[in-house]
């Protein structure tokens, strides 16, 4: 029941109105009898919503597209991850000061250890922008990480975090694809459009297939290399797992995945019936 003593949750981002989130969260909340709402936040001015957020004691956010950097000039702390990536996707107020976490990278690995081993494993990336950025981050870290991207030049910049970094082209990708064991794609190739970032000629058996696009659920790159025998995960279990990440921060329940997956594929079957 919501009454005078309600938290409010909520998204940031422009658009967000498919966002999977407020059913998540909200079913999180009752789940946990936790007295609090989330909602969804279609924002144009990012300055006066940081200061409605001071103002009105909001006690978290997540931050979507396009305000993850931008919302750092505005914050009170980060944390360690959220400094070095230089992007934020959830914010815990804490007693009034707005503190930044990125739980993107988290998120990955911990959906990834789902099904294989990452430690120590060699991961080919495909993808620098914001969501291959923290990926690379946290995978650096226990794994040999090669990243390809489009432009060159955002590939580079991420070997300050010991991976190498190379031009995506048909020739880089033909040579990792034999090298690695797990394959990643986090760019946004296959959103919402029937493309794939590794031609059929390249593909190889015995990868670990892993599409952080949700949208579809089957990515025309899952369904080949599926057919190829690979071993896929679908972008769901990142949007899953960083959800949690980002429920932990702000509650300390650590959620049951499970259950928001369960919830997220109904959310999205309805969303598909209202279309
Ligand atoms: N499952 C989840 O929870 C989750 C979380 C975050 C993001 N995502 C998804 O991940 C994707 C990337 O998100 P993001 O935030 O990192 O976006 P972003 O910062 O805009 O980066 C987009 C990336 O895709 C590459 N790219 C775009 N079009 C391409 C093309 N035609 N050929 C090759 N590369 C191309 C870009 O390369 P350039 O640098 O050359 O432009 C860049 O590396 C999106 O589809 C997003 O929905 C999923």
């Amino acid at each position: 029941m919501i009454d005078a003593k309600t938290k409010l949750y909520g998204l940031i981002g422009k658009p967000v109105e498919h966002s999977l989130s407020p059913a998540i969260h909200n079913a999180l909340f009752k789940k946990y009898n936790i007295n609090a709402v989330y909602l969804a936040f279609e924002v144009d001015d990012l300055e006066s919503a940081v200061k409605g957020i001071r103002g009105l004691k909001i006690s978290g956010l997540n931050v979507t597209m396009p305000y993850k950097e931008q919302i750092l000039e505005f914050l009170d702390g980060l944390s360690e991850e959220a400094n070095a990536i230089g992007s934020v996707n959830t914010v815990v107020n804490r007693e009034g000061k707005l503190i930044g976490y990125n739980t993107d990278g988290i998120g990955t690995l911990k959906a990834l250890k789902r099904f294989t081993e990452v430690e120590g494993k060699r991961v080919l990336l495909l993808g620098a922008g914001g969501a291959g950025k923290a990926i690379t981050y946290t995978l650096s870290r226990l794994a040999k990480v090669v990243v390809l991207n489009r432009t060159e030049k955002k590939a580079k910049e991420l070997e300050k975090f010991g991976v190498k970094g190379e031009k995506l082209s048909k020739e880089s990708l033909e040579y990792y694809l034999s090298w690695a064991d797990i394959v990643i794609n986090a760019t946004s190739l296959g959103m919402n459009e029937d493309k794939t970032p590794i031609p059929k000629e390249l593909l190889k058996e015995k990868l670990v297939v892993f599409d952080i696009v949700y949208s579809p659920l089957e990515t025309k790159l899952l369904r080949e290399t599926r057919k190829f025998g690979c071993l896929t995960i679908d972008g769901l279990w990142m949007l899953i797992y960083q959800g949690a990440e980002s429920f932990r921060l702000w509650t300390g329940v650590k959620p049951d995945v499970e259950f928001m997956r369960k919830v997220a594929l109904e959310a999205l079957k309805s969303e598909r019936r209202s279309i």
